[in-house]
C-alpha cells in the first residue's frame, strides 16, 4: 500500500496530518459540512465516523451537503445518531429516510446540475467546511479525487477550510479519470463546450492552494458500494421494450446507427436495461449519464462502448474488484465530471441523450412520481431525473407495473406528487408494454397507458375511472374525478391494497 506520506506530494502539507478525531474536533455545532461523494463513492468516512462519535456523547447537529446518496460511513452514522439538520441534495440511506419522515431532517431535495450553483451562490448560507475524499494531494495543493466528482470541486471553491481524507485503499492510477469545469455564475457565464460525450475541458484535478488545507486525514475504509440484484424477469422485459423501440427510432431516420448518447437510472432496473444492450447488436454507443455502474464495464468488455461520461463510479463490489485489476484499461473509456457537467441541461439537450430512468409511479396521462410514497414519504429524491427528462432528446421511464407484490398498481388515475410533467415524457415502459406517448393528446395518452403498461389487476380499475371521468367532464381534455383522482392512494393506505 502507498503510504500517506508519498500521496501528500507537498512537503509542507504533511505538517497538517492528523487523526480523524482532531479533524472532528474542529466542527462546532450548526456548521454546515459541504462533502465529496455521489452514490457509495468517494465520501469521506473517517472524519464523519468520529464527529458520529463526539454527537453520541454530546448530541448536536450539523447541515451536511453532498454531491447525492452517499455509503453508511457518512449518511447512516449521523442520521443514527440523529446529527443531521439539513440534508441536500439527496439520499438513500434508511435512517437518513426515517430521520426526514419523522421531522428531524429538513431535506432540500434538489435537481442536481444546480445544487453547485446554488452553494455557490449563497442562497443556502455558507459552507463551513469542505470534507473532501482524494487520491493525492499534489505539490501545488491541488486535489486528485477519487471514484466520483459530484460537487467537490464547488465546494472546495466555495468552503472556507477544506477538509482532505486521503484514502490510501484508492489506486493512485484513478489520476487523470477526471475532467473538472467550474461554470461561471451569470452573468458571465460562457457556454459549456462539450459537443461529445468524451470531450475534456477542464483540469484532472480539483483546483485548491496548501493554504485552504486546514487538516489531511488518512483513512483506509473503501467505498461501501453495495451488490445490484440478479436481473429479474420484469427488467429482462422492459430491457428488450427499450431495444424494440431504439430500433425502430433508426428504422425511422432518427437516430444514427450508434443511436445516441444513453443515459440510464441508478438501481436494479437501470443496470438491467443497460445489461439488454450486451446481448444486442448495438455497438460504438456513447454513454452519458450520471452514474457508470457494472453494465458499463459489461459493454466495454463486450466490445460495445465507445465511451462512457458520467459523475460517479458506483459498480458492485464485485464490479469495483474487476475495475481494479485492470484501471488503465477501463479508465480509456471513462471520464468523471462535475454533476454540475454530467448532468447539465445544456449539455443534455445539445448531445441529444436517451434518458432511461426508473418512476416510482406514473399516471394515466403520463406525470411522473420520482420521490413521494402516497404524496407524503420521501422516498429517495429526484436526483437527475428531472435534469436528463426535460433536455433529452427521448425520454423514457420505466416501472415494474405493480409493485409490493401486487398491492400496489404503479399507475394510478393521478400521481400523488408529481416531479416530471406528462409533457417532459415521451415513453413509459412497463414489463407489460410500451405506451408511446409522442404526439398525443391527454385523452390519447391515457388509452395508451392503460391498454399498454398496466397490470391486469388494475385495467378494469384503470378504465372504468377513464370513462367515468370522459363522461362526468364532457370529454375534458385531461378527465379526472376530483373526488376518486386519489382513491387508490386512499384505499391503500386505508386496507394495505389498492385493489
Ligand atoms: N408506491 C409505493 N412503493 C413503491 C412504489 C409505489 N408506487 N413503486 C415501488 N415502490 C417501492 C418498492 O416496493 C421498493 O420497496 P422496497 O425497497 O421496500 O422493496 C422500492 O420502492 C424501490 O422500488 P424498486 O422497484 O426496487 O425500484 P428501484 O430500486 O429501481 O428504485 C426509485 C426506484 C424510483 C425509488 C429510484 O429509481 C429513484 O430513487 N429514482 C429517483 C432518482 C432518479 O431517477 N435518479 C436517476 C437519475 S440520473
Amino acid at each position: 500500500m502507498i503510504d500517506i506520506l508519498d500521496r501528500v506530494r507537498n512537503k509542507s502539507l504533511q505538517e497538517k496530518i492528523v487523526s480523524a478525531e482532531e479533524a472532528a474536533a474542529f466542527i462546532k455545532p450548526g456548521m454546515t459540512l459541504a462533502t465529496s461523494g455521489f452514490t457509495a463513492s468517494a465520501y469521506p468516512k473517517a472524519v464523519p465516523m468520529a464527529l458520529a462519535e463526539r454527537m453520541k456523547k454530546d448530541p448536536f447537529t450539523v447541515n451536511l451537503w453532498t454531491g447525492a446518496s452517499t455509503g453508511p460511513e457518512l449518511d447512516d452514522v449521523l442520521a443514527s445518531v440523529h446529527g443531521i439538520k439539513q440534508r441536500l441534495p439527496y439520499q438513500t440511506d434508511k435512517a437518513l429516510r426515517d430521520d426526514i419522515n419523522d421531522g428531524h431532517v429538513n431535506y432540500l431535495d434538489l435537481h442536481l446540475s444546480e445544487s453547485a450553483q446554488l452553494s455557490r451562490v449563497g442562497y443556502l448560507g455558507k459552507i463551513d467546511v469542505a470534507i473532501v475524499e482524494a487520491c493525492a494531494i499534489t505539490e501545488e495543493g491541488n486535489i486528485i479525487p477519487t471514484t466520483s466528482l459530484g460537487n467537490a470541486a464547488s465546494y472546495v471553491q466555495t468552503a472556507d477550510t477544506v477538509i482532505v481524507e486521503v484514502n490510501t485503499t484508492q489506486p493512485l492510477e484513478l489520476e487523470g479519470m477526471h475532467d473538472v469545469y467550474i461554470p461561471m455564475d451569470p452573468p458571465n457565464r460562457l457556454p459549456i463546450p462539450i459537443v461529445k460525450a468524451n470531450d475534456r475541458i477542464g483540469t484532472t484535478y480539483i483546483p485548491c492552494t496548501p493554504e485552504k488545507i486546514k487538516f489531511i486525514v488518512p483513512c483506509d475504509i473503501k467505498d461501501h458500494t453495495r451488490d445490484l440484484s440478479p436481473i429479474d424477469e420484469n427488467s429482462k422485459k422492459m430491457a428488450a421494450f427499450t431495444l424494440e423501440v431504439l430500433n425502430a427510432e433508426i428504422k425511422a431516420g432518427r437516430m444514427p446507427k450508434n443511436l445516441l448518447p444513453l443515459q440510464s437510472g441508478v438501481g436494479n432496473v437501470a443496470n438491467a436495461v443497460l445489461a439488454g444492450f450486451v446481448d444486442s447488436d448495438m455497438t460504438d454507443l456513447t454513454v452519458y449519464t450520471e452514474v457508470i455502474q457494472d453494465a458499463m464495464l459489461d459493454l466495454i468488455d463486450a466490445g460495445k462502448l465507445n465511451f462512457a461520461s458520467g459523475t460517479a463510479f458506483s459498480p458492485s463490489p464485485a464490479g469495483m474488484e474487476r475495475f481494479y485489476k485492470d484501471v488503465a484499461k477501463y479508465k480509456k473509456y471513462l471520464l468523471l465530471r462535475p454533476e454540475e457537467i454530467s448532468n447539465s441541461p445544456e449539455v443534455v439537450h445539445r448531445l441529444g441523450v436517451i434518458a432511461m430512468n426508473t418512476a416510482l409511479e406514473v399516471d394515466i396521462y403520463g406525470n411522473v412520481n420520482s420521490t413521494h410514497v402516497a404524496g407524503s414519504k420521501m422516498m429517495n429524491g429526484i436526483g437527475g431525473s428531472g435534469d436528463f427528462a426535460r433536455n433529452a432528446f427521448l425520454t423514457i421511464f420505466y416501472t415494474p407495473s405493480v409493485a409490493k407484490g401486487g398491492a400496489i398498481s404503479s399507475i394510478v388515475p393521478m400521481c400523488s406528487h408529481v416531479d416530471h410533467g406528462a409533457n417532459d415524457v415521451d415513453l413509459i415502459i412497463s414489463e407489460q408494454g410500451v405506451a408511446d406517448l409522442r404526439g398525443k393528446a391527454p385523452r390519447e395518452k391515457a388509452l395508451e397507458i392503460i391498454n399498454h403498461c398496466v397490470h391486469p389487476d388494475y385495467k378494469p380499475l384503470l378504465l372504468d375511472y377513464y370513462n367515468r371521468a370522459l363522461e362526468a367532464t364532457h370529454h375534458a381534455n385531461t378527465p379526472h374525478l376530483m373526488e376518486e383522482a386519489l382513491s387508490f392512494h386512499a384505499k391503500f393506505l386505508k386496507t394495505g391494497s389498492m385493489k
